[in-house]
């Protein structure tokens, strides 16, 4: 066994409190581009001309066109993969709660993980700018956009746009979650957009432990991280989780 995942699993075993702090790397096994780097979807689209909220007021006709549609076509056909069904075999286990995710795929969900806080919402919900009522976007007309509710207003997705706040009780969860656990489990995320990259701070600051599953380093590793074991979500997730289950025995 790596020594990374030796140690990961010391501290899995040992935790009486575990989290996760999950991001586009997790669901990039399942068919969907990161953010960040090549193939991205911010390389494609410019965010602050395609992700900005104020660039949805002033046209959303042209976002629902272009990055939702494109967005929709991934999300809506994507499936969990072994990173995701990692985190929900280790909450079987006792060994893992609250899933804190920047993703907007619903994949935890999917794949069986029951505590999840959604810190950037859902791309599966929309809600109307005028009267607020909520819709799948499974339910919306796709051929005539922007979709319009029936008392006329817009759609929206209800995703966290750049320019809005985090939703007060997602984040409120999430820096409680976070100030008392005793590992946090940060799986395929940059670690660069805020303030999701606060929470493993705030979880060191208590005094964490926290082991980053990544093929690359982030800002956290060697100053917030203990451990960075390298490589895929899905594959790490199945040796880590195996060690675990074998050594639970
Ligand atoms: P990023 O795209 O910034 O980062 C993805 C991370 O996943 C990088 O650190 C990669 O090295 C890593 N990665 C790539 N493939 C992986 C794999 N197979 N397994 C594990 N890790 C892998 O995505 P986030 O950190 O999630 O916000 O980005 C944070 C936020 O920025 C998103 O929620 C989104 C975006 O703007 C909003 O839209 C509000």
């Amino acid at each position: 066994m790596r020594e990374e995942i030796a140690k990961a699993v010391e501290y899995l075993l040992s935790s009486r409190r575990t989290v996760a702090l999950t991001g586009a790397g997790i669901s990039v096994e399942s068919g969907i581009p990161p953010f960040r780097g090549p193939g991205s979807l911010w390389e494609k689209f410019d965010p602050m001309e395609y992700a900005h909220i104020n660039a949805f007021l002033k046209d959303p006709e042209k976002i629902w066109k272009t990055l939702i549609a494109e967005m929709r076509d991934v999300l809506m056909n994507a499936a969990p993969n072994a990173g995701h069904f990692g985190l929900a075999r280790l909450e079987k286990l006792g060994l893992m709660g609250t899933v804190i995710t920047q993703n907007i795929d619903g994949l935890h969900q999917k794949a069986g993980s029951t505590d999840v806080i959604e810190f950037h919402g859902n791309f599966a919900w929309l809600s109307c700018l005028e009267c607020g009522i909520r819709k799948e976007i499974g339910q919306v007309n796709a051929a005539d956009l922007p979709p319009r509710c029936d008392c006329g207003g817009i759609f929206r997705p209800d995703c966290v746009f750049f320019g809005e706040l985090i939703p007060p009780e997602a984040l409120d969860r999430s820096q409680q979650a976070s100030a008392q656990c005793d590992v946090m489990l940060v799986v395929g995320t940059s670690a660069t957009v805020q303030p999701a990259a606060y929470m493993p701070v705030i979880a060191r600051q208590r005094g964490a432990a926290i082991i980053e599953i990544n093929p690359e380093p982030t800002p956290l590793t060697g100053t917030t991280s203990q451990v960075l074991v390298q490589g895929k979500a899905g594959e790490v997730m199945n040796e880590l989780v195996s060690a675990v289950e074998s050594l639970k025995k």
